[in-house]
């Protein structure tokens, strides 16, 4: 770590720790004792501080608010069976975070503010990481336009903040879907690969429709065609047909996902065939038609692994069926075990803190 980027930290008086009902977490609702906030500002970042979680001061005409220029990532943090605290291949989220940056015009944040900030807020608020099936600690580190003033350009002045709230499951209950057959998550040259604010926003109103129907999620399709899917709600997806998986391939329309790539590294390890190339509608629905298609899951840092129970699409609607030892709880237990440290991480996944 350089001097530059010493961080200062401020904490708390009284901790929330004890307040906190680990038994009934809502994704996302509570949030750690501390958080870092870093400042951009006359050309370059100023010194971190990790400080106690609270509101933070800006004014109304702050360009986040007007032009949603704002990335994010999400990591999480795990315990194991003795206490021990790690990241997730926290240089990979480090890498995308500031290829986000650079495509919506922001400043990249330096690996040591990034990383190294992460492992000290990781550690002040250690107890907050629970060991346990299911349990993390989830890391939410992201930035914003911060300069005041309406006009269309970008900032000159930023906020880079980490933020971490204990996690169990993202989804509660079964997941279904609609393939997608006009809304669009991303275009070509757009921003879909940037973990940008905006994508999520735009998915809103889609995602409630489906709901309105009784499908959790949407399978968003190429905005040229609607013809391929591209990814499953926020999740990267995966097709298991026959004893084959397939996934769709990285592209500037689609995030590429860290859980995505452990995923295809993990069924390569197991010896299973996978695919990355284009994935047509119709080619899934064929198989659907021949009793081929296996299983269609999700994968995510927040959801994990999750299978698709079902799907529609148009005015086809079809039940995916229930296996024993499905391609998705194998790679989902052996991904959790080297999470949780309980088995050798031969790809040096696991960064202790
Ligand atoms: C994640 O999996 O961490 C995501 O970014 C999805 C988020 C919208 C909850």
């Amino acid at each position: 770590m350089t001097d530059t980027y010493e961080i200062v930290v401020e904490p708390i008086q009284t901790s929330k720790l004890a307040s906190t009902d680990f038994d009934n977490l809502t994704f996302g609702k509570s949030f750690t004792d501390h958080m870092l906030e870093c400042t951009w500002k006359d050309g370059k970042w100023q010194r971190p501080v990790i400080k106690p979680y609270g509101p933070i001061m800006m004014e109304p005409s702050a360009k986040v608010f007007h032009y949603g220029q704002a990335i994010f990532e999400g990591m999480k943090a795990f315990k194991d069976a003795t206490g021990e605290v790690f990241l997730f291949r926290p240089e990979d989220n480090c890498k995308r975070f500031n290829e986000s940056a650079k495509r919506l015009a922001m400043p990249e944040v330096p690996r040591e503010i990034f990383v190294e900030g992460l492992k000290q807020l990781v550690n002040l608020d250690k107890d907050w990481v629970r060991y346990g099936e299911g349990l993390s600690l989830y890391l939410r580190p992201f930035m914003i336009a911060s300069e005041n003033g309406v006009a269309a350009a970008p900032s000159t002045e930023y906020k880079f903040m980490i933020v971490m709230s204990p996690a169990f499951a993202y989804y509660k209950g079964d997941v279904r879907v609609i393939i997608a057959s006009d809304f669009s998550r991303a275009a070509d040259g757009g921003v879909g690969y940037a973990k940008a604010a905006g994508n999520y926003a735009a998915s809103f109103y889609p995602n409630n429709l489906a709901l309105k129907e009784g499908y959790q999620q949407i399978i968003w399709t190429d905005a040229a065609t609607h013809n391929y899917i591209e990814e499953a709600g926020t999740m990267n997806i995966f097709v298991r047909i026959g004893d084959k998986l397939l996934t769709a391939p990285s592209n500037d329309r689609i995030l590429n996902g860290v859980t995505r790539r452990s995923v295809m590294q993990l069924a390569k390890d197991k010896g299973i065939t996978i695919e990355e190339r284009r994935i047509s509608v119709q080619e899934i629905i064929d198989a659907a038609n021949n009793d081929e298609l296996m299983e269609i899951f999700g994968s995510g840092t927040a959801a994990v692994i999750v299978p698709i129970k079902g799907f529609k699409h148009k005015e086809f609607v079809h039940e995916l069926p229930v296996l024993e030892n499905s391609y998705a709880s194998q790679i989902k237990e052996h991904l959790k075990d080297i999470q949780y440290n309980r088995v050798e991480d031969p790809h040096g996944w696991r960064v202790q803190i």
